[in-house]
């Protein structure tokens, strides 16, 4: 069995810029691929799942990309509205009790409010079931925040547990909790550069997933890997300038292995995905990818 065969729920963090929008773009591709239903989320944060795949952008309602293949920006205005309407059943009374001003006093003042139901919104879409009782999303995966801001958005339904009294906010925040914590259906996928900065926050993120939050690491992937490729004879066969071009090369390779060995200390696979020079980093760059994520994905269904 794969490593994300089964998991309905990925999680794809990490650290600021390493590529979690990429993989998350390149998971849910792969996973549509293999038929199941997947809708790839993105957190208050400029929609780019959606070009990097080059389709129109879909903005805060889902929308569909290509078959078995949706997406959505989640957004907390938005992301309010529809758990306040769930409530209140009715726009009219929705309108009726919440001006736009009041919106934006429960989203400013309320702690943790964006993130309970922009995460709420997202498990809703877990729990979601079609009139054949079949799961609406076979898979939805999140392109998560980078590491401290995911650790606040996953947290959120424990710290509302800690802090509300019992009722629908407690229930609500204990079956998302619960969904969050069972390794069966959730799993992270951390995501790293073969960077010393990248790789410590890497370990330190799993470590407060699985002890903080109980989130299980389901993977690990490693982005912009440099395999070597020059030995030393072939080097020393080279003019003075491409010998120097040659040896960044191989430093840059040895980086990549040091990278490796660190993040290989995680109980969870790694996944090496290489560094792709293509002037326009887009949909050809998204496939290579999902190709090279592939043994990730194959051999199961959620
Ligand atoms: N394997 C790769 N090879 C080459 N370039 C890459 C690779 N993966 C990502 N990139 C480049 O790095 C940039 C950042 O990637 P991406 O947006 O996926 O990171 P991120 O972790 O989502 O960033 P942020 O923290 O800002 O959301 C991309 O625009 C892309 O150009
Ligand atoms: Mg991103």
């Amino acid at each position: 069995m794969s490593a994300l065969a089964h998991q309905r729920l990925l999680i794809v963090t990490g650290k600021g810029g390493v590529g979690k929008t990429t993989v998350s773009a390149a998971l849910a591709l792969g996973s549509a691929r293999r038929g199941l239903r997947t809708l790839v989320c993105e957190v208050n944060t400029k929609e780019r799942v959606t070009t990097l795949l080059g389709r129109p952008e879909v903005g805060p309602e889902i929308g569909s990309l290509e078959e078995n293949l949706w997406s959505v920006d989640v957004r907390p205005t938005e992301a309010l509205r529809e758990y306040a309407l769930m409530i209140l059943k009715y726009e009219s009374i929705y309108n009726a009790v919440f001006g736009n001003r009041l919106v934006g006093y429960f989203l400013r003042f309320i702690p943790s409010i964006q993130e309970i139901v922009m995460l709420g919104k997202i498990l809703f879409h877990l729990r979601e079931k079609r009139p054949d009782g079949s799961w609406r999303f076979d898979r939805i995966v999140i392109d998560a925040p980078a590491t401290g801001h995911a650790i606040t958005f996953l947290s959120v339904p424990q710290v509302v547990l800690d802090t509300v009294p019992p009722g629908p906010l407690a229930t609500d925040a204990t079956w998302m909790r619960d969904l969050l914590i069972d390794p069966k259906t959730t799993g992270s996928v951390l995501v790293s550069l073969p960077e010393d900065l990248p790789v410590n926050e890497t370990l330190e993120l799993h470590a407060a997933l699985t002890a903080k939050i109980k989130i299980a690491t389901a993977a690990v992937v490693l982005n912009g890997f440099i395999a070597p490729r020059f030995t030393d004879a072939e080097r020393a066969g080279l003019p003075p300038e491409l010998a120097e071009v040659a040896r960044v090369h191989e430093l840059r390779a040895h980086l990549s292995a040091e990278a490796e060995t660190k993040l290989r200390t995680l109980p969870a696979p790694l996944t090496r995905v290489p560094r792709i020079y293509q002037a326009h980093f887009a949909r050809a760059a998204i496939e290579a990818i999902a190709a090279t994520l592939a043994p990730l994905l194959d051999g199961g269904r959620p």
